[in-house]
């Protein structure tokens, strides 16, 4: 499915993985190594309309035109620490990106996110920004992390996570129409406690055997 804001990537092998990184009896290195290779497929979609040229190569048979990216930049932006996960699949996929990451963290009685870290390439101005973090809930620390990416020049930005929440989309839409969420799956909604549900719990805990 896909709209001008939101494409939700229902490719048979992204829903069968993520469903066994849903399940509570998956354990941490077999959900590390499921968002890896999820990470990888999802990479696939939001890279779809990188620009092209072409190069003039000699194959064994003959010269010919052959396609190339463009070479326009790229950033790979990890929102802390979830978005790690994510980051390293997609970074296999485009080892030649630059990495920033931004550290938020959610207080857990407002929900609202605080800063912790800010670190990203140069010139993000002149590049295809691609925000990572696995779980789109409230929406709040997406929408902090994309006003901090934009007050660093960053002016053509996707955001790619695993799980989407219909309040973290619709805060997004409302705060930056302009960016294009690209997800696996739009779950039911947010419960009191602002986890995702039927979600996969606390990604970051998941993914690191914190809890
Ligand atoms: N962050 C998570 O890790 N999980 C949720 O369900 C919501 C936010």
């Amino acid at each position: 499915m896909s709209d001008h804001h939101l494409t939700v990537v229902d490719h048979p092998l992204v829903q069968h993985k993520l469903s066994i990184m849903r399940d509570k009896d998956t354990s941490t290195s077999q959900f590390r190594q499921l968002l890896r290779e999820i990470s990888q497929l999802l990479a696939y979609e939001v890279t779809r309309n990188l620009t092209m040229t072409t190069k003039q190569i000699e194959t064994p048979m003959q010269m010919m035109d052959a396609p190339t990216l463009d070479g326009k930049k790229l950033a790979l932006i990890s929102i802390l620490r979830a978005g790690n996960g994510l980051l390293d699949g997609v970074l296999e996929l485009i080892p030649s990106a630059r990495v920033g990451f931004v550290g938020l963290y959610r207080d857990e009685e407002t929900l609202k996110p605080v800063q912790y870290y800010f670190k990203v390439p140069e010139g993000l101005d002149d590049r295809l920004v691609i925000a990572v973090d696995p779980m789109l809930a409230t929406g709040n620390s997406s929408v902090a992390a994309i006003d901090l990416l934009k007050g660093a020049g960053a002016t053509n930005i996707i955001f790619l996570c695993l799980l989407a929440a219909p309040e973290g989309i619709d805060r997004m839409k409302e705060a930056h129409p302009d960016v294009p969420i690209v997800t696996a799956s739009v779950d039911e909604k947010l419960n009191e406690m602002g986890y995702i549900v039927p979600g996969l719990g606390d990604a970051g805990d998941r993914m690191f055997g914190t809890k």
